[in-house]
């Protein structure tokens, strides 16, 4: 109990911390399976690559990760506690509101060659899916190991796997937290 250690969390520490690792550490590798399955599968060409080769699964999942941002597309609110000057010489004063969008940078083409093609041989891919600084994702090293393990298993156990209706049909949960697909159907 708190009471008897300090060191320990309250109840309401406890809470919390349960409900973010599930909202941080579940839902977002959850869906990012889902979403980065979804597209894979629509792509055959892809698929038969990552099948001839497994070694191209992380870089498959890294360009999945940099392509299919499966937040909700509102970004980040920073609040800036000084003035920070840009690459280009613009100044962010301090005080001010910045929405930060990680599918924009993701997308710059100054730092990806041909952003909008997903290329899974892609060599240097440093996207901005799991943030960047003091608050870097946390669970990145273990979303990058599901996400691998998930991918290469599903491809090994169900060679043959397929979406079962066209993807511009894929049913989309809008508006929330996370914006997956509510179901991805499959036949193999
Ligand atoms: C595909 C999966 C994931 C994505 C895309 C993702 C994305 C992110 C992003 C963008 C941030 C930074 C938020 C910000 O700048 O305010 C973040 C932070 C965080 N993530 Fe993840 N995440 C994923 C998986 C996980 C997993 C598996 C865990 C834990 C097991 C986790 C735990 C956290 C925690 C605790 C933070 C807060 C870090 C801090 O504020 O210092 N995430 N994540």
């Amino acid at each position: 109990m708190r009471d008897e250690d300090e060191n320990r969390l309250s109840d309401y520490e406890l809470h919390h911390w349960t409900q973010s690792l599930l909202i941080a550490g579940y839902v977002t590798t959850a869906s990012q399976i889902g979403t980065g399955t979804a597209v894979l599968l629509h792509r055959r060409d892809l698929v038969e690559q990552v099948k001839a080769d497994p070694e191209l699964v992380p870089s498959t999942v890294e360009e999945l990760l940099r392509t299919q941002i499966m937040g909700s597309s509102i970004g980040t609110l920073r609040y800036a506690l000084t003035d920070i000057e840009l690459s280009d010489g613009s100044v962010i004063k301090e005080g001010t509101s910045v929405l930060l969008s990680e599918e924009s940078a993701n997308m710059d083409e100054t730092v990806f060659d041909d952003p909008f093609t997903i290329d899974i041989h892609r060599k240097e891919n440093h996207h901005m899916t799991f943030g960047a600084g003091i608050h870097y994702c946390v669970g990145a090293a273990l979303a990058r190991m599901e996400l691998q393990v998930a991918t290469e298993t599903l491809l090994r156990r169900f060679p043959d796997i397929r979406l079962a209706v066209p993807a511009r049909d894929l049913p989309r949960g809008l508006g929330g937290f996370m914006e997956g697909f509510t179901a991805i159907p499959v036949t193999w």
